[in-house]
């Protein structure tokens, strides 16, 4: 199942490569107002869908383009292109990101950043890789000294829970923030130890699935803003496991502010 994962994650990485050479006529459709969906997206999940619909019949798949098939206790979770804004705009930063999950367990997962060269992969108790080489998170201890990634591309206007406001209670106690676009591209830098930490609120399940497996098996650690584990909706909290419970304090004597406030 590994190799057939890394083959069809390789050959869809393809398509997008493909796609991008011709980005001024590219179909694009609004989901809602920040959200985009291209003619990329749908045909890279529909080539995958395929692919594991032929080599599986029996397995469930929950793709963010054509939804849910509901299978065995097998489950593919496929975001075909995590960072459409990017990857709409000609930037490097997007992937193609599938886990697989047994009994609701993820098992494998790889995400392939085609432009950067990266695949990323990891199989439970198997450790992470990245290009075939094993990575581990960073050891870093003081959060004075991390650098976090964020998103803002989740708050909507009239959202209570503003990004804004997590991001003013962790800046001034952190070394840095960066905002790449992609949650995949956010778990797997935790994971090779490039950043120490992500939060994010409204994290869907596909935005992750395969990144989670790929930072716990490479050392990290990832659950909601209360530390319990995220169950696929909600927010996120990917760290090298060392900064995690200061960051949890820290997210939520922002979130009582905000409640306070309120
Ligand atoms: C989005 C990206 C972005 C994150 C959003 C996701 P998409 O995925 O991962 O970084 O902030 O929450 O929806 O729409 O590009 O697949
Ligand atoms: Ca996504
Ligand atoms: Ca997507």
């Amino acid at each position: 199942m590994k190799q057939f994962l890394k083959n069809i994650i390789t050959e869809a990485g393809k398509m997008t490569l493909n796609y991008r050479k011709g980005l001024s006529e590219l179909v694009i459709e609004h989901k809602s107002v920040r959200e985009l969906v291209t003619e990329a997206d749908k045909a890279v999940e529909e080539f995958l869908v395929a692919q594991i619909s032929k080599r599986y019949p029996d397995h469930g798949i929950l793709g963010e383009e054509q939804g849910q098939r509901v299978g065995n206790e097998y489950r593919w979770l496929i975001d075909p292109i995590d960072g459409t804004t990017s990857f709409v705009h000609g930037q490097p930063f997007y992937g193609v990101s599938i886990g697989v999950e047994k009994s609701g367990q993820m098992v494998l997962g790889a995400v392939n950043f085609p432009v950067m060269g990266e695949l990323f992969e990891a199989e439970k108790d198997g450790g992470s890789q990245c290009n075939g080489k094993a990575i581990r998170v960073s050891a870093r201890k003081k959060l004075s000294e991390s650098v976090l990634a964020t998103s803002f591309g989740c708050v909507g206007t009239t959202e209570k829970d503003d990004n804004v406001e997590f991001f003013r209670g962790l800046n001034t106690c952190i070394k840095s923030v960066r905002f790449l676009g992609s949650a995949a591209l956010h778990c797997c830098y935790v994971a090779n130890g490039q950043m120490d930490g992500y939060w994010q609120g409204d994290v869907k399940p596909w935005d992750v699935a395969a990144g989670m497996l790929i930072i716990s098996e490479a050392g990290g650690k990832c659950s909601n803003f209360s530390g319990d584990a995220y169950d696929f909706s909600g927010d996120f909290l990917a760290t090298n496991s060392r900064i995690h419970d200061e960051l949890i304090r820290l997210l939520n004597a922002v979130r009582e502010r905000i409640n306070n406030r309120n």
